[in-house]
């Protein structure tokens, strides 16, 4: 397969790039300059040149707290951007992935997420990653499968697990929120489920295997369960290693809300797309491993 993905150096770009060329695919990596997502004659350009067989949407704007005064260009990059990505795609008839986020909810629910629970961002991050949803949906919903991902790391970009490593090397206590839970998941993982989904699309063209989806690691965690993970890995391989001192949100104030349930239920995409990501600490073991090779 041709691959085409928005971006160059973020997370899910670089892991597929890894795992798609490792799985004999061709990926092009298109980013700024020549793709800007806040210039959509450049998204059709640069989509145009690149002539693959389906594109996936994984740029975006990604500063949570940020978006808040950036609003403008949070919406221009991660709502008009993604459509203007669609619009490529349906003008070449091809399929799209556009990765999403748990970021569209709330996070009052007392269970996990299923993809026709209601919506209810609580920032402008989130809000306008909604508004790429509903841009992709709306010019292009009868060929596109929209990925919403949650607690992404990998051994690249900045990201939880490299924080977390950085601030064991210089203190012995770490205060980690305790009372938010989510799914941390690697983006290598979400790069081989992406490689999967992407193989269905093209060669299948029922519309079950079109729409929402929900794809993260399987098991959940607090921020301090994964922190304390992340430092038992890390000292189980001779690096640096911390206490995790477990806080509350209302300790920790930030600029936006996080939701305090942002778990996500991944049955429907098992179902119809065959994807199970694996279970969070296997993945994050691995990762750890390439972030903290032991000493010998
Ligand atoms: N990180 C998470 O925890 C998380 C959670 C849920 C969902 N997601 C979603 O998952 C996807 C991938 O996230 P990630 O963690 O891989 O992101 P990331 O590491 O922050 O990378 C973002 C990428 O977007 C590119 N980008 C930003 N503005 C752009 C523009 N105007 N034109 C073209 N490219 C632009 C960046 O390019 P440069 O390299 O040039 O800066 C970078 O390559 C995003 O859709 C995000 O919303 C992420």
């Amino acid at each position: 397969m041709r691959i085409a993905v928005t971006g160059k150096a973020g997370q899910v770009v670089t892991s597929l790039l890894e795992r798609g060329v490792a799985a004999g695919h061709e990926v092009i990596a298109l980013g700024r300059p020549e793709l800007d997502l806040v210039d959509p004659a450049s998204v059709v350009c640069a989509l145009e040149a690149a002539a693959p067989d389906v594109i996936v949407s994984a740029a975006a704007y990604t500063a949570v707290d940020k978006a808040e005064s950036e609003s403008d260009l949070a919406y221009a990059v991660n709502g008009a951007g993604a459509g203007a990505v669609a619009q490529a795609a349906k003008a070449r008839g091809m399929p799209l992935i556009h990765v999403s986020t748990d970021y569209v909810f709330d996070g009052t629910l007392d269970r996990p997420y299923v993809e026709s629970d209601a919506t209810g961002p609580t920032g402008v991050y989130g809000a306008s990653k909604l508004a790429g949803e509903q841009a992709v949906l709306a010019v292009h919903g009868d060929n596109s499968a929209i990925l919403r991902v949650a607690w992404v790391y990998s051994p690249f970009g900045a990201n939880f697990v490299k924080t977390m490593l950085r601030l064991a090397g210089d203190r012995d206590e770490v205060s980690v929120v305790a009372d938010q839970l989510g799914n941390p998941t690697s983006a290598l993982e979400i790069a081989d489920a992406i490689l999967l989904v992407a193989t269905n699309l093209v060669a299948d063209s029922n519309p079950a295997l079109r729409g929402v989806f929900h794809m993260t690691a399987s098991g959940e965690a607090s921020w301090a369960d994964f922190a304390e993970a992340i430092f038992a890995g890390s000292a189980a391989r001779g690096g640096p290693t911390a206490q995790v001192k477990r806080v509350t949100t209302a300790d920790y104030p930030t600029t936006v809300k996080r939701p305090a349930n942002s778990r996500l239920d991944c049955g429907l995409i098992a179902k119809v797309h065959g994807v199970a990501l694996p279970y969070w600490r296997q993945s994050l073991d691995s990762v750890i491993a390439r972030l903290q090779p032991t000493a010998n």
